[in-house]
């Protein structure tokens, strides 16, 4: 059964308003299958990043709707909104976002000290999570001990320490060479077939693109059209 973990209609972003308003995504229609490895593809402004910023409840759309499972997001106050966001999506990011003096185990454990997880529980799951990620070895080394594609995958166990449903990654290999991209993306595509964790990843890179099932190219705030790895296309509706 192919169930929609995210079904956006029609929704559009403004920054600013009136004359001077710059209207960053101009009426999305998307719907993303539980399960699915998504790519983002599209020239630099186009809208990716406010996209996976709607996407992760980090932003609010203008107008459209939202269904996150069957939520309508733009019905939660903000403190639902951050509920949501930690129980149910994780975040990978371009630049690792690791904080520089603590451990890759305190790194990682993060997420659960704001859910509010007891000590033990939290140590054991951080574990699990470097472990998925080949890291066990490096757990007490700090951000600045540990290569680049390294502290990306930190930030990837990080990402999954709370079993989100979704994982968004905003240009996760742009800034490691193309042997750590592709080891990054090796373990995406683990995690995506062995957990059913869903996967959204914006890249400007078609070779990252084609480990996803599905890429969704994005012009000038629209949907232009969507590929899928099976060779099917379609056009936005
Ligand atoms: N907070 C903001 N205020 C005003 N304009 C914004 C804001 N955030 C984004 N924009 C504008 O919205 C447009 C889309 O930006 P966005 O960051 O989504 O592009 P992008 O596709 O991710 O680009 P890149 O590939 O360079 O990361 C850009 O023209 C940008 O200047
Ligand atoms: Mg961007």
């Amino acid at each position: 059964m192919t169930i929609p973990v995210i079904r956006l209609r029609g929704v559009t972003k403004s920054y600013g308003s009136g004359e001077g308003a710059f209207h960053a995504l101009r009426g999305v229609d998307l719907e993303v299958t539980a399960g699915s490895f998504v790519a983002v593809m599209g020239p630099s402004g186009s809208g990716k990043s406010t996209l996976m910023n709607i996407l992760g409840c980090l932003d609010v759309p203008t107008g459209g709707s939202f269904l996150f499972k069957d939520v309508a997001i733009e019905r939660l106050s903000k403190d639902e909104r951050a509920i949501l966001r930690r129980r149910h999506l994780g975040f990978v990011f371009q630049g690792f976002n690791l904080l520089a003096r603590t451990t890759a185990i305190e790194n990682v454990e993060l997420p659960l000290i704001y859910r509010r997880d007891e000590h033990h529980r939290r140590r054991a799951a951080a574990a699990a999570a470097l472990d998925r990620v080949g890291l066990s070895d490096w757990a007490q080394h700090t951000p600045a001990e540990l290569s680049g594609g390294q502290q990306q995958r930190v930030a990837i166990a990080r990402a999954i320490v709370t079993a989100p449903a979704v994982l968004l990654a905003d240009e996760p290999t742009g800034n490691l060479d193309s042997q750590r991209s592709t080891e990054i993306m090796t373990l995406l595509t683990e995690l995506n077939q062995a957990s059913g964790i869903t996967i959204l990843m914006v890249t400007h890179e078609p070779d990252m693109a084609a480990y996803a099932q599905m890429t969704v190219y994005v012009r000038d705030g629209l949907i232009d059209r969507i590929e899928r790895a099976d060779g099917t296309g379609s056009t936005a509706c």
